[in-house]
């Protein structure tokens, strides 16, 4: 544990048996000569699920990386995305794109990456977030695969950081809320 964390909410032995999961889900979907998986993680809280993920998975992968801001430095969304790193690479149109994600929430970095990357010509773009905070959104979005759905706590561990604490955790924590009210 850790002090700074109120309870567990998803173990590391949950988080690796809902990482098998999804792993044989994808699997199952990409299998076939047809497809050319390119898992693109959302830097910097989808590092530790996309490592694990692909670990699992046994159909060919590459792997890209993206990085976007929409938080600020606190717990409240910024409602506005921007691309902090983009992709750079002129193959999209047959690359299978599988936007790996931590978590969704109000589903505004997720929608707007689909549409970027289905402008950019990506040949298929699906996603996958490892937690999914439905009662926070605020426009409409339902990942292609998700690992399990929370309630509407700020969350830490397993990549996912508050002021950029935390992302090491083997779990998923909830964070005490003294942590970010008393500043
Ligand atoms: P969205 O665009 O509002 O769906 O925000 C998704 C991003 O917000 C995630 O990729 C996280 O970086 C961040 N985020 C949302 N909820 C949490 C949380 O509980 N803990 C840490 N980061 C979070
Ligand atoms: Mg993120």
């Amino acid at each position: 544990m850790h002090p700074d964390i109120e309870r567990i909410l998803i173990s590391e032995e949950e988080v690796d048996s809902i990482i098998t999961r999804i792993a044989a889900e994808i699997d199952r979907d990409y299998a076939g000569d047809d497809k050319r998986l390119l898992l693109l993680c959302v830097l910097k809280g989808s590092v530790v699920f996309m490592g694990e993920l692909m670990k699992k998975l046994t159909v060919p992968v590459e792997i890209d990386f993206m990085k976007v801001s929409s938080y600020g430095s606190g717990t409240k969304t910024g409602g506005k995305v921007n691309i902090v790193l983009d992709l750079l690479r002129q193959d999209l149109d047959t690359c299978d794109i599988l936007i790996v994600e931590d978590i969704i929430d109000s589903g505004r970095t997720l929608s707007y990456l689909c549409n970027y990357l289905t402008l950019k010509g990506a040949k298929s773009v699906k996603t996958v977030t490892l937690l999914d905070k439905p009662s926070r959104r605020e426009v409409d979005f339902t990942p292609d695969y998700h690992g399990t759905v929370i309630p509407d706590y700020f969350v830490v561990g397993y990549g996912l950081d508050y002021a950029e604490r935390y992302r090491a955790l083997p779990f998923v924590g909830i964070l005490k809320p003294e942590v970010y009210t008393h500043h």
